[in-house]
């Protein structure tokens, strides 16, 4: 069967700043997949060009060379209604409520606003926000505004889920909590998660395949099946297994991050 997605020779350079006109190699022939219900993981330094990565899979920028497939369909260079995407940064609208954030992805697609929002409302039950429904993101916490994210995404019922460092601003306990609720509702909507991070512990707690890059140019330098022995969602409870210092150490060794003294 076909992957839910795959990458194949994946290349992409910029043209960079300056008087002489010089091409950077950001990503260099990458080749990847994930796997339907899988969480997949991309771990890599400050500019390996993993959110480069996911403007190509999401067809917001073309690659100069490689194809992305979709259910074993080439989507290079196009939007695909399978994929969904959570930035970097939540970028709620501001000038909106919480519920008309969340229809937002609804909206595009041109459902009524009326239907929309009932879907909206029945959403944030399950996310343990009701009552927040007109409340404005600067009236929410952090936590919340994530989650905000996460269902406006989920609303358009997507089956491949990009994360780019979703929870990298949160404090460690909300963080763990997050990530907690995040695999449950995963599993439960039977989705496959790309996601995207700084941070090797959260890689190894949450992901059943991590990909390891370095920088200039951006390439996989390693590839890790991560098996903790638990099916728990609870991320202390993940953190607890026997196996998570091995793989910790084995991504830290790929990684080769120069130590800052
Ligand atoms: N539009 C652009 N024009 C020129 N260079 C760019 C552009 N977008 C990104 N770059 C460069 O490409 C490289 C990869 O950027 P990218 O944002 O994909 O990295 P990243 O791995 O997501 O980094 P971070 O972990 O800091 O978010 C960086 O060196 C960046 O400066
Ligand atoms: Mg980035």
């Amino acid at each position: 069967m076909a992957h839910a997605l795959e990458a194949i020779g994946i290349s992409k350079s910029y043209e960079a700043e300056g008087r002489i006109s010089v091409r950077v190699a950001v990503l260099n022939g990458l080749a990847f997949h994930a796997d339907a219900n899988e969480f997949v993981s991309f771990v890599g330094p400050s500019g390996c060009g993993k959110s480069t990565l996911f403007n190509i899979i999401t067809g917001l920028l073309a690659p100069d060379e490689g194809s992305i497939l979709i259910d074993g369909r080439e989507t290079t260079g196009t939007t695909s209604r399978k994929v969904g995407y959570v930035l970097q940064k939540d970028l709620l609208f501001p000038w909106r409520t919480v519920l008309d954030n969340v229809i937002l992805g609804l909206e595009i697609l041109g459902r009524p606003r009326a239907e929309a929002r009932e879907q909206a409302r029945d959403m944030l039950k399950l996310y343990r926000m009701e009552g927040y429904e007109n409340k404005y993101p600067s009236q929410i916490s952090g936590g919340m505004r994530q989650r905000v994210a996460l269902m406006r995404t989920m609303i358009t019922d997507p089956q491949i889920i990009l994360m780019d460092e979703s929870y990298k601003a949160l404090d460690y306990p909300l963080k763990i909590a997050l990530e907690g609720e995040l695999l449950s509702v995963v599993r439960r909507e039977k989705k496959t998660v790309i996601f995207i991070t700084h941070d090797i512990e959260e890689a190894v707690t949450m992901s059943d395949r991590v990909y390891v890059m370095k920088a200039r140019p951006g390439e996989i330098v390693n590839e890790i099946k991560v098996d903790l022995e638990t099916d728990s969602p609870l991320i202390p409870e993940r953190r607890m297994s026997r196996r998570f210092n091995d793989y910790y150490d084995m991504i830290w060794r790929n990684i080769g991050i120069e130590p800052v003294i």
